[in-house]
């Protein structure tokens, strides 16, 4: 039944469906319109191509759905009888959680106005209805397949990342701790949760430059030489230019660049001191110098806060830190380790 919609049958071929690539789950598309018997000839049309298909009708919970649930694609009415369509896709796309939805706007009229509106929320298409089904199907595919791709391309650079990390066990901390310290102290800090989200990231990929440097240089027990100190260098640039492709990711190339600066100046590879330093990479590298001092390496026993917070305090005086950023750690790791001293108590 389902193979006659629009007349279609199994041979009929618009675009063969963006599922079950690398046995991915069928991409899940969200039809927003207030009506449901507008939304029905596009519905009929992808659930018959494979995708998976919800629907919603215009009101102000729109974008919380799309939050909650991640479609692969948005296709919104522009005209909805409790909201903007147009001011729905702007919150969306100026959203982290979901700026790289792609999103179709769509309405009957066709006028210049929209079009200029469309780009101006950065809208990924627009078309207009009825639908042409072969045009909804090869944007929808299209739109998908970029997508796929892009995040395709960033999950490769973490698994990259991953691997340089256990490669290099005794260097660098745990990505996942320094993504939870992030995560926790980015919300002690009150940042917006854009600057929270590359922090995270950052705390993957941020070493992922030491893929390019050999392991007799890397891994070296003794001394560098002059030469091989820069090479390692080399790392923050090397990374840098890895993750620049991804667009959704811009925010995190700063943190990659800047996280061995130091306050005063002396640090790599610009030489930037103070507040010349992104605020980012300040934040960080104290998050990663932490939980390198706090965790267990091969060559020593794991640091107790305290005396992690002693050795950053030492760094602070030296000039190498912001001691701002640096109190407001302090603050927050002494407040994390009374309330788990209190949990503990608790428990007992
Ligand atoms: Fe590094």
């Amino acid at each position: 039944m389902m193979n006659q919609v629009f007349g279609l049958s199994p041979s009929t071929e618009l675009n063969s469906p963006v599922i079950n690539k690398r046995n991915q789950a069928p991409a899940k598309i969200l039809i927003v319109d207030d009506r449901p018997y507008s939304r029905m000839p596009a519905r009929d049309l992808l659930l018959f191509e494979g995708y998976e298909v919800k629907e919603v009708g215009g009101d102000s919970s729109v974008f919380e759905w799309v939050v909650n649930h991640k479609p692969d694609l948005v296709l919104l009415d522009v005209v909805l009888s409790e909201v903007d369509g147009f001011e729905i896709c702007k919150l969306l796309k100026q959203d982290y959680r979901t700026s790289q939805i792609p999103i179709i706007l769509a309405a009957v009229a066709d006028n210049r106005e929209y079009r200029r509106k469309v780009r101006e929320v950065d809208g990924d298409d627009f078309l207009t209805k009825p639908f042409d089904r072969f045009q909804l199907s090869t944007r929808v595919k299209s739109l998908i397949e970029q997508k796929r791709l892009k995040e395709g391309v960033e999950q490769v650079l973490v698994d990259i990342a991953k691997v340089m990390e256990s490669r290099s066990s005794d260097s660098g901390s745990s990505s996942t701790r320094v993504a939870s310290l992030a995560r926790s102290f980015g919300e002690y800090l009150k940042i917006s949760p854009q600057a929270i989200a590359n922090l995270v990231f950052a705390a993957h990929v941020h070493d992922i430059g030491e893929v390019a440097i050999p392991d007799a240089v890397l891994l070296k027990k003794g001394e560098l030489t002059n030469e091989e100190r820069e090479l390692i260098r080399q790392h923050v640039l090397i990374g840098e230019k890895l993750c620049q492709p991804l667009d959704n990711r811009q925010g995190v190339l700063p943190i990659i660049r800047h996280h061995h600066e130091r306050w005063d100046g002396s640090g790599y590879p610009d030489g930037l001191a103070g507040n010349r330093i992104p605020q980012l990479a300040q934040i960080f590298q104290i998050l990663d110098i932490y939980t390198a001092l706090t965790s267990e390496r091969p060559h020593k026993q794991a640091y107790t806060p305290t005396q992690a917070l002693e050795i950053i305090a030492e760094e602070t005086n030296k000039g190498w830190r912001n001691p701002e950023v640096v109190e407001q750690f302090t603050a927050f790791i002494r407040a994390t380790e009374e309330k788990k001293q209190l949990q503990g108590i608790a428990q007992i």
